[in-house]
């Protein structure tokens, strides 16, 4: 659970919102079914694990004193979400908001993949957040109810990345889906965003990703030029104020939280931080005869 004192908005601020987080029982997900849940808004988080999302529903309703309505839910099927936003609607009476978070996603080299381990991350990722986005999508056109839809994708997901290439993909996929809706369903009052984080320590994420035996050889912190890996109040603030009328004309954005990760990457002479201080000394004369 995130500290409460760290969360931005003020409270009440999202008291009229009706919030779908997707895989919002676990890791980040979590947290901002919980910031938001603390901004007055009424949450469903949907999963595929029962007694997950059951419990993290109890701990925040707790907490906040809004409903939290858990619905299990494998989103790679549309009419099990179907059935999920009926449930939604029966409880709440509508729904103001779609959070694509849930994910699957494993470290490995692509030769080493099988065809269905490929398509398992496809389906969760791309074809979930597909089923997502047009169940939603047509109950707020056919109602003529505004609707706004925040995506979590990853920074690979512009750039591409070995190692996590079915994740890339299927990322990469969704930002053009929202990209794309953002100007499409604009004339129905429907905005689509994406955050695009970078390293946020989760369960989920950590031991699929960064398993110790990768993480004893690799020190991940290092690509980061901030120095530290994100928290999770820093990325529940930066979604609440997308999910809140605050944002009201953002639309068709992606907005990267990575403390500088990935530009570190892209910069030709970014690893020229290996350098000492004193050795730069020597570097400079060198350069300075170039104009002889
Ligand atoms: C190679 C693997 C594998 C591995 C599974 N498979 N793990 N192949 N290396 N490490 C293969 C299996 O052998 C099988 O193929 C196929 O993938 C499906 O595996 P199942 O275990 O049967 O699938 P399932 O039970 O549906 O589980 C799906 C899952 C699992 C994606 C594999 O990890 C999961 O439930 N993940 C949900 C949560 C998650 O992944 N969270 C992390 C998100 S983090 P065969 O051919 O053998 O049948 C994230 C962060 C991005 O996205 C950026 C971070 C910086
Ligand atoms: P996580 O805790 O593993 O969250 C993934 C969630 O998705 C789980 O709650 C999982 O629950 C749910 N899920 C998976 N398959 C599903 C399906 N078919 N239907 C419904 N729900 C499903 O990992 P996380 O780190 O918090 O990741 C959250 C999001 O952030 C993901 O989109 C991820 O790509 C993104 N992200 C994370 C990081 C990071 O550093 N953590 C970085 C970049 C992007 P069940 O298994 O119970 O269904």
């Amino acid at each position: 659970m995130i500290d409460s004192s760290k969360i931005m908005l003020s409270k009440d601020v999202l008291k009229d919102k009706v919030i779908v987080i997707t895989g919002g029982g676990t890791g980040l997900g979590k947290s901002m079914a919980q910031c938001f849940s603390s901004l007055g808004a009424k949450i469903s988080i949907w999963g595929r694990r029962l007694e997950i999302i059951e419990n993290t529903a109890k701990e925040i309703e707790n907490t906040s004193g809004n409903r939290v309505l858990a619905v299990q839910c494998d989103i790679r099927n549309y009419n099990e979400v179907e059935n999920a936003l009926n449930k939604v609607i029966e409880e709440f009476g509508y729904t103001t908001s779609l959070v694509n978070n849930a994910a699957g996603n494993f470290v490995s080299p692509t030769e080493r993949l099988s065809n269905r381990a490929f398509d398992i991350i496809l389906d969760i990722v791309l074809k979930g957040s597909k089923n997502c986005i047009l169940a939603f999508g047509n109950y707020w056109i056919k109602n003529k109810k505004t609707g706004n839809v925040l995506s979590i994708t990853t920074t690979y997901a512009s750039t591409g990345s070995g190692y996590v290439v079915p994740s890339a993909a299927a990322k990469a996929g969704v930002l053009a889906i929202s990209k794309s809706l953002a100007v499409e369903w604009a004339k129905y009052n429907i905005r689509f965003n994406t955050i695009s984080p970078g390293a946020f320590p989760t369960k989920g994420a950590w031991d699929r990703l960064f398993p110790q035996e990768l993480s004893n050889k690799i020190d991940f912190v290092k690509k980061i030029p901030l120095g530290r890996v994100g928290e999770h109040h820093e990325l529940a603030n930066l979604a609440s104020y997308l999910i809140s009328d605050y944002s009201a004309f953002m639309n068709g954005e992606e907005i990267i939280i990575d403390g500088g990760e990935w530009l570190k990457g892209a910069g030709e002479f970014n690893f020229l931080d290996m350098i000492k201080p004193d050795e730069w000394d020597e570097i400079e004369k060198s350069v300075r005869k170039a104009k002889s």
